[in-house]
């Protein structure tokens, strides 16, 4: 139970990334077409034909719970349509051996602290570019950076929004995708200050999500590292929100030293109640 708490709304995220809205193939079928419908610019319009054999994809935050489920399910669409995926992390050096293993399978982690880590990717990939990336920070300059590394047509998805809308940068060329992961209830949602549209699609596709995973979590996901946080329900107002704080990652400080307040680090904290 403790392990699954982790799962639920933080692989729905990553698979919203990665499956509904870059459109790797997922191993479960659902109605793509209206997917299209209602998006047409998430139509791959990258030719597969004039792209190397591999297909190249960056995850930036690595580490990040969230990146967790996302490299895993990349190796799934890898599994499942038979092609071979190249994957390029975005991550501190400390994670990179376990980003490496099973079932992320990282080929290239980078530093994400030297700021030159878009080029290091350019080069890694031989100057062909990363045909789907997602931005699980969406911080600062991570989206600008990220949208420098797309290969012709590359897709790029990112995991915050500004008020509700894919950032705008004078210098980006490629439109990020954005979702908020309550949009698979299929209800309409006050999040952040903006509306989340009622969507039947994003709804049709976290019940196949579901679908597929409930009964499969030994053989189909890995769950994320877990920290047991102690207490319940009132721990989580005075020690969840002072390590998550309600800003970005830079705000986040180490400011106690129970050894249960060290920062959130590839891992999912989980409570009992
Ligand atoms: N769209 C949605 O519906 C939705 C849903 C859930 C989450 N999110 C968003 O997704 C993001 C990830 O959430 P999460 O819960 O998975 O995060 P998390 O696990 O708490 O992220 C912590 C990790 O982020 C890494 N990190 C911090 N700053 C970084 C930077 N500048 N560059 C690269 N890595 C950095 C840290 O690495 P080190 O420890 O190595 O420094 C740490 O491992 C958040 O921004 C969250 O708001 C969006």
């Amino acid at each position: 139970m403790e392990q699954a708490v982790g799962v639920s709304l933080v692989a729905l995220t990553a698979a919203q990334a990665i499956w509904y809205r870059l459109g790797l193939q997922a191993p479960f079928a659902y109605d793509r077409d209206q997917v299209f419908q209602e998006h047409p610019d998430w139509r791959v319009t990258h030719n597969e034909a004039d792209g190397p054999d591999i297909t190249n994809v960056l995850i930036y935050g690595a580490s990040t719970s969230v990146a967790l489920y996302a490299a895993h399910m990349v190796r799934l669409s890898a599994d499942s349509s038979g092609k071979a995926i190249r994957l390029y992390g975005v991550a501190s050096e400390a994670r990179w051996e376990s980003l490496k293993t099973k079932p992320y399978g990282y080929n290239a982690p980078v530093e994400y602290r030297d700021l030159r880590w878009s080029g290091r990717i350019r080069e890694l990939t031989g100057g062909v570019g990363i045909h789907y990336a997602f931005d699980c920070i969406s911080e600062g300059t991570s989206v600008e950076r990220i949208c420098s590394t797309p290969a012709r047509n590359g897709k790029v998805a990112i995991a915050r929004s500004r008020e509700g809308r894919a950032w705008k940068a004078p210098n980006i060329s490629v439109k990020p995708s954005y979702g908020a992961v309550w949009e698979g209830l299929g209800e309409e949602v006050e999040y952040h200050g903006f509306t989340v549209r009622r969507s039947p699609t994003a709804r049709g596709f976290a019940v196949a999500f579901y679908a597929w995973l409930n009964g499969r979590m030994d053989s189909a996901l890995s769950p994320a590292p877990i920290r047991l946080m102690p207490g319940g329900l009132e721990s989580v107002v005075q020690d969840d929100f002072q390590l998550l704080v309600a800003g970005g990652m830079e705000e986040r400080r180490a400011i106690r030293t129970e050894p249960w307040m060290r920062p959130v680090s590839a891992e999912k904290l989980v409570y009992g109640i």
